[in-house]
Formats: structure tokens, sequence, C-alpha cells
């Protein structure tokens, strides 16, 4: 086939996995059912920091149907795992941190005796002070929440280029503003479930249930439990949401259940009610982001100070890596000659704080594109215009120093397509005008650029296993996980399209540790790009061994000459003596050709100075804009998102209808984002204990979107394909953001943006004086 011209690439696709889960057949980690299956319950502080003094767990084992009652003495190996710093407990030992940690479970043979028994377990905690604010936590007099670390400092990244001062000094206007951000909880359909059950063999444990990410999970059970990798065994159920929270979230509940399955021997289930799942599992993390900004009279940015501060709650979890992300994001998509930016990360005594879509992006992105509409209107520009003016264009210098040089810089192509999607312009200056009663509308722009898959965050090298079977059908299985974003379905596609085959000739075969090799997280946006190029590259090399018998038979000196096109195999040149893929794949096998190969892909390199924060941090990097029209009830504070626009440059889109649900869910988690979604956190306990009080949009909330895939295919990724499940969600709240302070007249810089908020005009928390100034430096 000519270069270009795909069969299966860019074609609308449904999901592979439809069936099952349309019919009801596909199983959930709560559908998991095993014979002598045992339930545990886990009983959780209702203090936020303390010693735990004595634990008496004899009344609960007598209970009726009670096998055992665990705590961290039952422990054979660590307590403690992580994927960065491995010190979260499986069960408390002497510390408590939140009002969620876990101090004892009960094993028995309902559910209901389980939970009953917990109140029979008696325990005592002696309380010491508690830390929430993450301001405090940084004080010299303030108590430890890990005591060894010294600090309760999780991390601190500095980024330094160039000279702000002289930046500054350069500049006629400059802004300081602050902005902060809430916990967001990832709210998936399908709470945390998974069934661990001893294995045949001495020593041998399964772990099946609602997993994102297999690899560490194994590593959280091999150090707890003290096994070797190899005699642990992790299989993925059908998946109903993750968002990056059944990261390690799982891992805990995998290290419970598996070490109540290793004590007695049976299998034991884990299924967290929603309650539970609130109180126990990480959140998105709340930000406190400081900017200042200085620009030229004509807009030129000059420099950018940053200080953010993120609270991490009672475990580092992902916080290292969150922020991270936040660092390399912190100017957005600008060129800014002087660049100072300090971002940290501490412990408090709130629930811990982790992965969530987006991861770190979302919070910088409210801070950062709202500051963009300030300093425009201190200009007197256009929102747009500032953007056109400042944004990345091809060869830039990113504020890490990167040349963005190795794909095509897109970001003025992706503003443009937003723009005249949402009809900005017009809009806009519709909306600058006096506008009468109590409604008010306004349109909002937002503009990122992300660095795609884990950058230098960690290693980067997913695998996967294509067999063809003697029949000529296909079985595929990779390394990375389905979390409902349709990566089976953009799988099966890429198989396809090597191979020349129906999609229904490939069957896709559930995510097991040990048939394929740590792959790493299914996390970052990396699936299609990362995986996707090591599916492509197993397909490939099952194709070249069957071109190759092919080639043999057909009398052809060179194999690539050797096409697979539409279930046919044939030379270029004689298409007309085509012969069918079952022939040529009965040929290979008889031939003794190797009918299964395992594709393996590493990232291009990456590089990061870790006291400068300069580097390459990314070999790649998607752009996107959102531009959102709102209507606000000025009224009653009521915001209503009448239209979303999300213009994205994926790369190259695999399966368009796949890419356009993530733009769906992602407007619509962001507007929840923007809107609504707020943990009412009160001195460490949650108070939101149900989805009936922590709200997330409905399908009554769900704006008109108008979604822009844009296609400039990158130098890797399957046929160019980059990312678009993170990118879709992190530009939405911004944009919403800054168009309902186009529509108030007033700027709010707090999310969410309810009722009271919007109402008021104002932000609840006392904020620091807020001023602009033409001239350099005065009052600041
Ligand atoms: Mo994630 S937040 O699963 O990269």
């Amino acid at each position: 086939m000519p270069e270009g011209e795909f069969r299966q690439i860019g074609r609308n696709v449904s999901r592979v996995d439809g069936y099952e889960k349309v019919t009801g057949r596909a199983r959930f980690g709560a559908d998991l059912v095993y014979p002598g299956m045992l339930y545990a319950a886990v009983l959780r502080s209702d203090v936020s920091h303390g010693l735990l003094k004595r634990l008496n767990t004899a009344k609960a084992e007598a209970a009726p149907g009670v096998l055992a009652v665990l705590s961290s003495a039952d422990i054979p190996g660590i307590n403690g795992f992580g994927v960065v710093i491995q010190h979260q407990r499986v069960f408390v030992d002497d510390r408590v941190r939140y009002q969620g940690d876990g101090l004892a479970m009960v094993v028995a043979v309902s559910e209901q005796a389980a939970r009953e028994a917990l109140s029979l377990i008696e325990y005592r905690i002696e309380e010491l002070p508690p830390l929430f604010d993450p301001e405090a936590a940084l004080a010299p007099e303030a108590p430890l929440i890990h005591p060894d670390t010294g600090s309760n400092l999780i991390v601190h990244y500095p980024l330094r280029n160039g000279d702000v001062a002289q930046g500054f000094a350069a500049s006629d206007v400059v802004l300081e503003r602050e902005y902060r951000t809430g916990h967001q909880e990832h709210a998936y359909l399908e709470p945390e479930a998974l069934v661990a059950l001893p294995g045949e063999g001495r020593d041998e444990l399964i772990v099946h249930g609602s997993i994102q990410n297999v690899y560490s999970l194994r590593r959280a059970l091999a150090r707890t439990l003290n096994l070797p990798l190899s005699r642990i065994r992790v299989i993925q159920s059908h998946m109903g949401g993750s968002f990056g929270g059944k990261d390690e979230s799982m891992s805990l509940l995998a290290c419970r259940a598996a070490l109540a399955a290793h004590i007695t021997g049976r299998p034991v289930r884990i299924v967290n009610q929603r309650e539970e799942s609130l109180v126990e599992t990480y959140k998105r993390h709340p930000y406190r982001l400081r900017y200042k900004i200085g620009a030229d009279r004509d807009g030129h940015l000059q420099a950018m100070e940053i200080d953010m501060l993120a609270d991490g709650g009672a475990y580092a979890s992902m916080s290292p890596f969150v922020t991270w992300r936040s660092l390399i994001q912190a100017t957005g998509p600008y060129r800014v000659p002087h660049v100072k930016t300090d971002v940290r990360a501490v412990y408090t005594n709130n629930v811990y704080t982790g992965a969530m879509r987006g991861f770190g992006s979302p919070q910088v992105l409210f801070a950062q594109e709202q500051l963009m509409d300030e300093l425009a209107e201190e200009l007197g520009m256009s929102p747009y215009a500032l953007r056109r003016l400042n944004g990345y264009r091809q060869g830039d210098l990113t504020a890490s120093g990167q040349k963005l040089s190795r794909h095509r810089v897109s970001l003025q192509q992706v503003m443009r397509r937003a723009s005249s999607a949402a009809d900005y312009v017009a809009r806009q200056r519709r909306y600058d005008k006096r506008q009468k009663g109590s409604r008010r509308r306004g349109i909002g722009m937002a503009i990122s650029y992300r660095g795609c898959s884990l950058g230098a965050e960690g290693v980067d090298a997913p695998a996967a296993v294509v067999t063809v079977l003697t029949d000529g059908s296909v079985s595929l299985l990779s390394g990375l996980t389905e979390n409902g974003q349709g990566l089976k379905t953009a799988y099966t596609q890429i198989v396809a399209e090597v191979l020349g085959l129906p999609l229904n000739r490939i069957r896709y075969l559930q995510p097991d540790t040990d048939y394929v090799a740590d792959s790493g997280p299914t996390v970052a946006s990396r699936s299609t790009l990362m995986g996707g190029s090591a599916v492509k590259d197993a397909a490939e090399r099952v194709q070249r061994n069957i071109a190759a018998a092919v080639a043999a038979q057909l009398g052809v000196e060179n194999p690539r000459d050797i096409l697979f096109n539409d279930g046919h195999v044939y030379h270029a040149g004689q298409p007309e003596a085509a012969v069918s893929w079952e022939q040529a794949v009965v040929s290979a096998f008889a031939a003794g050709a190797e009918l299964a190969a395992y594709g393996w892909y590493r990232a291009p390199s990456v590089t990061f100075d870790e006291e400068t924060g300069l580097g390459e941090p990314y070999f790649t990097y998607v752009y996107g804009c959102h531009i959102a029209e709102v209507e606000v009830d000025t009224g009653t504070g009521k915001v209503d998102v009448l239209r979303v626009t999300a213009a994205h440059d994926v790369g190259r889109a695999i399966n368009p209808l796949g890419v356009l649900g993530q733009i769906y869910g992602g407007v619509v988690q962001g507007a929840g984002y923007a809107l609504m979604e707020e943990i009412n956190l009160v001195d460490g306990v949650i108070r939101h204990r149900n989805l009936d009080e922590y709200l997330i949009p409905t399908s009554c909330d769900v704006p008109a979107i108008t979604p822009v895939i844009i296609e400039n295919p990158d130098s890797a990724g399957p046929w160019g394909a980059k990312s678009i499940g993170e990118p879709a969600f992190e530009l939405t709240a911004p944009a919403i953001a800054n168009a309902v302070a186009h529509a108030t007249g007033r700027r709010l810089r707090e999310l969410p943006l309810n009722l009271e908020r919007v109402y008021l005009g104002q932000s609840l928390h006392a904020a620091r004086p807020q001023r602009g100034s033409l001239a350099a430096g005065s009052e600041l």
C-alpha cells in the first residue's frame, strides 16, 4: 500500500470489548467469585494523627463467621510500599497519619460477618497535634508526620533559567497573583475491588481485580509478603474506571487481601464501599500557586517567578512525580526568557494525594491561563492576541531550555482551529459589550503544551506479544492495561493494520503479569504512544517471519516486497499471484517460522537536572486549546456551560471515535473540576461521604462539545500517534474560569467556581492584595 493509506488506522471503530460490556458478561472486580472465598473488611482510624497504643482483636476473632483478624504484626515482609517512597503502610504499625489509615482487618465467611466484627476490635490511639495546613507543615516547630525524614517536605524542585530580576526590570507591566485549587475525587463508577488467592505451588499467590498498574502492585506484594516477583501473578479484570485512582490504592487492597489469603490459605476478596473509597483513597493534590509575571508594553513576556505548594497528605505516593510535571508545565506554552520556579509538596494529616488524570498540570493551568487573561486585560490586549504573540512556535526554547524541534510545534495551528470552530473573535467582541439583566455570557480560552509519557520520571519501555495461530487467527497480549480508555481497540487496530486483517481475527487476551515483562504503569497518556509502538513492533516481527516464508514459496528475492492486505499476502508487483492469509500462515508454520513475537519499545532519551530544572524532560509534546462559552446567573451564582470547543493535536488518531470519547469525557470531568467538585475536608475529616454529597456532573450538566482533532504525526509513536487522555482534561477548568471572568468582570482565583464563589464574586480564602501596576516594581 502506498504510504499514508490505511485500512484500520484512522478508522472509526467501536470497542472490541464492547460485546462483553454491553451484555453484562464482563466481570469486574466485585464480580469475581472463587470457591471457598472469604471476605475482608478494614477498621480505619478516626483520628488524624496519633500513636496506636493498644490493639486487641480477641473479641472480634471470637465473633461468628470470623476466621482471622489481621494487623501489622502479621505482615511477613516489610510493612511499607510505594512507587516512589516505600513507606505506605499495609496496616498502621505505630503511627496514625490520616483518617483512613487501616488499623486492622477482619476476614470472615461473609462480608456482613466481617463488617459486623469490626466494632469488636478494641484500640487506643494517643492523639498527637495534627497538621492540616500545608503552609504550617513547613514551619520549624511543626510536628513531623514521618519523624525519620526530619522535615515535612516531601520534595522540592527548583527551576532556574535566566535572571528574573533583570526580566522584571525590563517589564512595563508586572502582575502578582495567587490561585488555589482543591482536592478532587476520581469518582470512577466502580469502587476498588479485588481478590487474592493462594496459588497451587508453595508460596504462590494470584491477585485478580480492578487494577490499573499490575507491575507496581506486584512489587508492593513482593515487599510486604517477602516473596519473589516470579511467584506472584497479577491478572487484571475489567475496570470500571480509574483515572489514575486505581494505582497505589489497589496496591494497598492487594497487600491486605494477599496477606489474608496467605494466612488463611483461601481466596479473600475486598470490595470497598463508596464511603470507604472516599475516606481511604488518594485524591488530586490541592495547590496554592503564586505567580509573578512581567511583560513589556507590547505584551512580550519578560519574566515569570512561580512558587507552588502542594498538599501531599499523609504519604508521599506520587507527589514527587506529580509536582515534577507541574514544574515542567509551570510557565504554560510560552516563551519566557527569565524563569524562576519552585514547587514543593508537603506532608500533612489530610487524606493523601496522588495520581489523577492531568497529574499536576490542571492546577498549574488553572493559575497560568487565568494569569494570561489578567495580563491581557492589564495590557489592553485580547487574550487570544497575547497567546498568539507569546505561544510556542517551531524551534522555541522551553523554560527548561529544551529546543522544541524534534516534532511539529502546532500550538498556533491548534489555537487557530479552536478559535475558528468556536467563532471566538466575534463572540468575544459581542460579550465584551454591556449586557443587560442578570444573565451574562462570556467566552474564555486556555492553551497548553504537555509532555507525552513518563519523560524523565522513569524507565519508559513497554512490551507486547502477538501470536498467529495455525488457522490464521491472532492473539494479542500487552503489558499495558485497558482502564476504559480504549486501549484494546487501538492495539487491535494496530495489529490488524500490520497484518492486513479484519479486526475480528484478533483476540485481545487478559492482562497477566505471568506472560508479559514489566512494562511500567499504564499512565501519563502513554498507552497508544508507547504500548502501541510495542504492539506494532510485535506485529511487524511476526509479519516479517511470514513474509520470509511466503517469499521463499513465491520465489521472491526480497521479503520486504511482500505485502499484507485485505486478508491476502502477495508480491507488490504480482497482486494476481496473492495467497490467502490463511495459506500464508500454514506455509509459514510448515516451514517452521516463528509465529509469535515479543515486541518492545523504548522511549527516545530524555534528560533532567535536579538542581536547575533544565534539560530535555520529555521527548515529545502535544498541544491543546479549549474555548468555553458560559452563561452566568449573577443572581444565583449558577454557571451554565453552553459550549466547550476542544482542539487537540494528537499526532495521529488511531481511532478517531476513541479520541472523541476521551475529549467528551475529559471536558465533562474538567467542567466538574471547574464548577462543582469539592471535597469537604474539615480538620482531616471528609464530610462528603458519598456521591450524593460529593457532586460530579450528570448528563444534565454536559455542555455542547465541539471536538477538533488535529494530526501532525510524530516521529515516535505508531504512525505518529501521541496522547489525548490527560490533555483532554487539563484545559477545561481554566477555559471556564476565563469565560466566567469575561461574563462577570470578576476574577475568581479559587476552584471550584461554585454558587457561593460566583455569587459573592470573590475567593473564600483570604487572599493577598492582588495588584497590577504599569510601573515596573511599584507596590510589589
Ligand atoms: Mo495517570 S494520572 O494514571 O497518569
